[in-house]
């Protein structure tokens, strides 16, 4: 039974939540896909710097070809972030025929649709549940479990960094500025954080969200966007005293081929299931034209639960080598064809 062999793109937060889960989940792993599963190669930008206990040294390596190049990895896990090297690192993965799963929401929402296909070219899977809500398995929920529905509306607390934020101004009348830097502590926000409080973040999973729920193509730009750095205790509190609650909510609608897509601080009844959503969780309401109203809830942020996505999408993985599908199973979440694709 030949071990699965993985090299990991990036050790902070998530990465070190994925070195954890698959060290103390291997029972659990083995039961899922019937092989070990090894951690080759861990690409760090830093080889001298302090690292988690669960984490070899020796698997450290500060070179990318060690693992792009090394036909014995199997399947790149990048938890690394950024765009446009981390998009070359991915794409020369999937060109030699490296599985990948990403967490990666800003490189997804901008060049989703090229992976994709430079995945299926290659027969390889390119998943990334954790790319949108952390630990909330929305986007399989959006593309298998409501297949069969047509999605008009979805509402989403989807950063979690701006939830805690608001969560803890509102409720325990913390500024602004003590609240982030806790967040930033708790790793909840990105490295620049600005792309969190001026909605950005939000902005990137809304657009794989939409494109995923609509299966038409959204781009980041068609996104109305405005984040939570001018809200003041004040204004949350007075909010309280009429009954709402502010929450930084992205917004997508479509009514026949018309789609709109936002996200703004919003004043919502305290009455509304959104409203109640607390700290770092996040949450997505989705309203199907055959289902009704469906809310998917949980951690949003962090390393463990990040990771919970990430692993299993590495279980996808596997199950789709078991079963010789890679690249073409049904549980990929496609992108739609874009039109310039055909013009291509
Ligand atoms: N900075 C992000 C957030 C991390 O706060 O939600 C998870 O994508």
């Amino acid at each position: 039974m030949k071990a699965i062999q993985i090299g990991l793109l990036g050790l902070g937060t998530v990465g070190s939540g994925v070195v954890k889960i698959i060290k103390n989940h291997q029972d659990k792993l083995m039961h899922q896909v019937g092989c070990p599963v090894v951690i080759k190669k861990i690409l760090v930008q830093s080889l001298h710097k302090t690292r988690p206990s669960e984490v070899d040294p020796a698997l450290l390596t500060s070179t990318p070809s060690d693992i792009l190049h090394d036909p014995e990895i199997d399947v790149v896990i990048e938890v690394m972030g950024g765009v446009k090297e981390t998009k070359e690192y991915l794409l020369s993965a999937l060109r030699q025929g490296k599985h990948v799963v990403t967490a990666n929401k800003d490189l997804m929402a901008l060049h989703g649709s090229e992976l994709l296909t430079v995945a299926s070219e290659n027969g390889c899977d390119l998943f990334y549940e954790a790319s949108v809500a952390g630990g909330i398995p929305i986007l399989r929920g959006l593309v298998d479990g409501l297949a069969s529905d047509r999605i008009t509306q979805m509402m989403g607390i989807v950063n979690g960094t701006t939830n805690f934020i608001l969560t803890k101004m509102s409720q325990d009348g913390l500024n602004y500025e003590d609240v982030l830097k806790e967040a930033q502590e708790l790793g909840f926000a990105e490295a620049d954080p600005t792309s969190d409080v001026e909605g950005l973040d939000a902005a990137r999973k809304m657009t794989i969200l939409a494109t995923l729920g609509f299966s038409m193509n959204i781009e980041l730009d068609d996104v109305q966007v405005k984040g939570i750095s001018n809200i003041t205790e004040e204004d949350l509190r007075y909010g309280k005293q009429l009954g709402y609650t502010m929450k930084l909510l992205g917004y997508a609608h479509r009514e026949g081929e018309k789609v709109e897509v936002s996200v703004q601080p919003t004043f919502l009844s305290d009455n509304h299931p959104l409203a109640s959503v607390q700290n770092e969780y996040n949450a997505v309401y989705v309203y199907g034209e055959a289902v009704g109203e469906t809310m998917f809830y949980g951690p949003g942020a962090g390393s463990l639960p990040t990771a919970t996505a990430v692993v299993s999408d590495l279980v996808g993985v596997m199950k789709n080598l078991r079963l010789g599908v890679n690249g073409r199973s049904a549980v990929t979440p496609q992108y739609p064809k874009r039109l310039k694709d055909d013009n291509e």
